[in-house]
């Protein structure tokens, strides 16, 4: 019976001896010294690996250069885009507020390729790539006039062919830095119908001159204007009140257009439909 009493109580002091030891001095098992040790330890510790991180930090970041990405995978291929950005584009040609959007969207777009503002750019070698590999870290940018794309270009006919029910699509390749395309890159479009859509191309034939590559990027290209491709769609009256979809497709090199999972890579589907 007594050691029953006992046992609770002794268990309650080595407790309380454990949290502070007043004999030995002790807390939590621990001299004062023991424990200052321990902490200067691991402020020592810890300062060395913060130094070290920052160290490496700091050398890594000195092996960077902010006009060229070093590290690069297989260059990708680009995705096709259009505009004016609708993938489903109405037009009733006796409307003009209606298609005004479409106007004003290719319009804007097309201000940085203003001739008197593309005047200041390079007049490069049409036919061969741009490499400026050795030049300045700011790259020249070759010219590309809006004027090029004629009938499409919004001077002469303002309206890009959608009063007259020939309405102007712009194809344009998203900008991959370091993309040179092998071959002769053109733009091919194709009415999903069983009967061909007449189609005109600007510039002709619908080519990405290879002068337009490589893009450098964003910093080391500042004003860097992708070429691009105009596709006035010719419909005539019979082709009127019915929605057509039109698939465009980037040909005649190495960039991918067929690609089963992205169905942007390479070529882009629009439908449009013009009434009277
Ligand atoms: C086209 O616009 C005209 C004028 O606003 C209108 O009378 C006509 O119904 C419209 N046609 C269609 C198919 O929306
Ligand atoms: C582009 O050119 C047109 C006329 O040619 C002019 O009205 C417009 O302000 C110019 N835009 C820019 C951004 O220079
Ligand atoms: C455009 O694509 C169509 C359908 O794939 C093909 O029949 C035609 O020959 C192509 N045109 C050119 C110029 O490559």
């Amino acid at each position: 019976m007594a050691n029953k009493e006992e046992k609770p109580e002794g268990k309650d002091s080595s407790w309380k001896d454990f949290i502070y030891n007043p004999r030995t001095g002790e807390f939590i098992g621990r001299t004062a010294s023991s424990w200052a040790l321990i902490f200067l330890f691991y402020l020592v510790f810890y300062g060395f690996l913060a130094g070290m991180f920052s160290l490496t930090m700091w050398v890594m970041l000195q092996t960077l250069n902010d006009y060229t990405p070093k590290y690069r995978d297989r260059v990708a291929s680009p995705g096709l885009m259009i505009r004016p950005k609708y993938f489903d584009i109405e037009v009733n040609r006796s409307n003009p507020q209606q298609y005004n959007k479409y106007v004003q969207g290719l319009e804007s777009f097309l201000q940085q390729y203003n001739d008197t503002l593309q005047e200041q750019n390079t007049v490069c070698t049409e036919g061969d790539y741009y490499m400026q590999e050795n030049n300045e870290l700011v790259k020249n940018v070759c010219q590309f006039k809006r004027s090029q794309l004629r009938q499409c270009s919004g001077l002469a006919d303002t309206n890009f062919g959608y009063a007259e029910g020939q309405p102007c699509v712009l194809i344009k390749m998203n900008r991959i830095i370091g993309l040179v395309p092998r071959g002769d890159p053109y733009i091919n479009c194709t009415a999903k119908r069983d009967t061909p859509l007449q189609m005109q191309y600007f510039p002709s034939e619908g080519r990405f001159d290879k002068m337009y590559f490589p893009y450098y990027g964003k910093k080391a290209h500042p004003n860097y204007v992708q070429p691009v491709v105009a596709v006035k769609l010719l419909f005539s009256e019979q082709d009127y009140n019915t929605q057509l979809t039109i698939e465009c497709r980037v040909e005649g090199s190495d960039l991918r257009n067929n690609d089963e999972r992205d169905k942007f890579l390479g070529r882009v589907t629009f439908r449009i439909q013009v009434t009277k």
